[in-house]
């Protein structure tokens, strides 16, 4: 049967050039450039320790998180750091040794204003999956624990609260995940903040201790892809953290910034290209 062969090489043919016209527009478009600078990372990052900010994360115990509060220590750019979460975390490096840790019942956050107090930055990183916690699970989680935590942390003085939430937001997809992500955006960026930065990362490369079938796949599908374009549908967890950071210690005269995923490897690689230039 030639020609039905023929016919499909040619389906087949139409859809890898589809696969990588789709691909090659998502690596181009975005912007590449760093942001202008008056001065460099390294003068700003000392600028900014100057200030004694202090921050808190949500999600300390997720990858992002975790990651978030490895580098904050590191950098030592905020002089005090809260956690809030559900649970306790045990930290055994003398590292952690000062991190403040606020345990509260999301179900209750009312009555854990005060964990939301004297914060000048905050970081959300937040979340849950509908395969894990269902679907009203998943919107009590990404939707009202984080819009609600948004809320206290304004009153109780945040100046700029950073989001992490996902390519693709939308608050008009017809796909759950991508909608609450969208709607939750929308609603924090109505509370106010002096300074609201949305991060929007792609698949998110690291080795997740918590089995996701999914995820997994979807990441060893994507190692190849990502070794040709970087930032088409993924970003290493490490990028994504370095991004968060940078962006803290940047002026911004934008008061609500959407870096998506090519934004984020920008941000993220600052240094390096710093170094190059
Ligand atoms: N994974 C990806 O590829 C990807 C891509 C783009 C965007 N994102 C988004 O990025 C954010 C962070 O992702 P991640 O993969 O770093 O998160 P993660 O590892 O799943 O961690 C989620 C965090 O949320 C907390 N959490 C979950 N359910 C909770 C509940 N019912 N009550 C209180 N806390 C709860 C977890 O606390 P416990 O440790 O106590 O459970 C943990 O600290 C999420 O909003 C996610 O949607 C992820």
């Amino acid at each position: 049967m030639p020609g039905v062969r023929g016919s499909g090489y040619w389906i087949g043919g139409s859809i890898l050039v589809l696969i990588v016209a789709i691909t090659l527009h998502q690596e181009l478009s975005g912007p590449s450039e760093l942001p202008r600078m008056a001065k460099d990372l390294q003068t700003l990052r000392e600028d900014f320790r100057q200030l004694n900010k202090s921050c808190f994360i949500l999600g300390a115990s997720g990858e992002t998180g975790k990651e978030l509060l490895k580098q904050i220590l590191q950098s030592r750019l905020f002089s005090k750091v809260t956690i809030v979460g559900r649970r306790k975390l045990d930290f055994e490096d003398e590292a952690y040794k000062d991190v403040n840790q606020e345990v509260v019942d999301f179900e209750k956050l009312d009555e854990y204003s005060s964990a939301f107090q004297g914060h000048d930055v905050g970081f959300c990183c937040l979340g849950t999956t509908k395969a894990k916690s269902g679907e009203a699970g998943f919107i009590r989680v990404d939707h009202d624990y984080v819009l609600k935590s948004a809320q206290l942390a304004k009153a109780g003085g945040c100046q700029h609260f950073n989001l992490e939430s996902s390519k693709g937001a939308n608050k008009g997809s017809s796909f759950l995940y991508l909608r609450v992500k969208g709607e939750v955006e929308a609603e924090v960026e109505e509370l106010g903040f002096e300074r609201f930065t949305i991060f929007r990362p792609a698949v998110l490369m690291v080795d997740r201790k918590e089995s996701r079938p999914s995820e997994w796949f979807a990441r060893k599908m994507l190692s190849p892809i990502s070794y040709l374009f970087p930032t088409a549908y993924s970003v290493p967890i490490t990028t994504l953290v370095r991004a968060m950071l940078n962006s803290a210690v940047l002026q911004s005269d934008k008061r609500v910034e959407l870096l998506e995923n090519k934004a984020i490897h920008t941000l993220g690689k600052m240094e390096e290209q710093e170094q190059k230039s």
